[in-house]
């Protein structure tokens, strides 16, 4: 019988993301905003998790992601990393730069990516765009945080783009994207999310870069796949997008679980016997209101209220 602890499992690092690629292994990224999902996904066995700014619509209720700022992205990291240290260590975490941190200049990027790495706990950060932020990775790389791309639908160009719409339909437009891709493996960005693109051209970059593609509504061809939690789990019923797969329908069992809860309470079957708590040596003292004198206080009574 041996009598070695169990070796820990091996973190998804960067190069081990990289790796996966190269032997043909798929791999698994969801996002998780707070500690208790953090947990659970890791403890499920995906390989990466992201601190989506998606936690601009699931988690604040906001019609996009533009409204979430850094100091927020700072907190639900740092959440995420706690709740991650509660598992096996194995899981891979990137936390998103927020729109308006990384745009304005490369200082801008520089410290946001590094505020995310410091107080948020990530290994690597997320930003949106082509080749004209190659600039932005190559700095920010070269300051020592890692950065994964994101192109084709970038939410936070919402308004840029004219909707949640699919890019890269015609070829000019997936000829850019190709280019794009290319300038951000060129910068130094260690993966590259394709977003809402057809599955031909995610194929195509796929098959043209050295580093993994993690593929969302971009067809099976990609390195790794990303979905947003709150959508796998089928949260919302009123989000079901052509990409999303809903593997649970939670919303419809919270919706029964809380309904069953105010039933009971209603009924004053819960708390039962089994869910309280006794202490029949407890003595009980009251407390005086402000226009009582501190001699009530002196009047002792025991757990049912009897004067002792
Ligand atoms: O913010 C997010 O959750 C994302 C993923 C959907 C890729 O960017």
């Amino acid at each position: 019988m041996s009598t070695q602890a169990p070796r820990a499992p091996k973190h998804v690092s960067i190069h081990e993301l990289r790796r996966m690629k190269q032997a043909g292994e798929r791999f698994t990224v969801v996002t998780a905003y707070d500690a208790t999902a953090a947990r659970l996904v890791a403890a499920a066995g995906v390989d990466a998790v992201l601190v989506g700014d998606s936690l601009g619509m699931v988690v604040q209720g906001h019609d996009s992601t533009l409204p979430v700022t850094l100091d927020q992205m700072v907190y639900h990291c740092a959440a995420v990393r706690r709740g991650l240290a509660r598992g096996d260590g194995r899981v891979h975490l990137v936390g998103d730069l927020p729109f308006g941190s990384y745009q304005a200049s490369l200082e801008d990027a520089v410290r946001a990516a590094a505020r995310l790495a410091a107080e948020g706990g990530v290994e690597a950060v997320k930003l949106e765009g082509g080749a004209d932020y190659a600039e932005v990775v190559r700095r920010i790389v070269r300051a020592g945080v890692p950065v994964m791309g994101h192109i084709g639908l970038t939410p936070q160009s919402v308004h840029k783009l004219g909707g949640y719409v699919v890019q890269g339909k015609d070829a000019d437009r997936a000829q850019q994207l190709l280019r794009d891709a290319r300038a951000l493996e060129a910068a130094g960005c260690y993966a590259l999310v394709l977003e809402c693109i057809p599955t031909e051209l995610a194929r195509i970059v796929t098959s043209q870069l050295s580093i993994p593609t993690i593929g969302i509504g971009a067809g099976p061809h990609c390195d790794g796949q990303v979905l947003v939690l709150n959508d796998l789990l089928g949260l919302d019923d009123a989000f079901t997008p052509k990409f999303v797969k809903r593997f649970a329908e939670l919303g419809r069992s919270v919706r029964e679980a809380v309904a069953a809860y105010a039933a009971e309470v209603k009924a004053g079957s819960f708390p039962a016997e089994e869910h309280s708590f006794h202490a029949s040596s407890v003595r009980l003292v009251p407390v005086p209101s402000a226009d009582q004198g501190p001699s009530a206080a002196d009047d002792a009574q025991d757990a049912t209220g009897v004067p002792v």
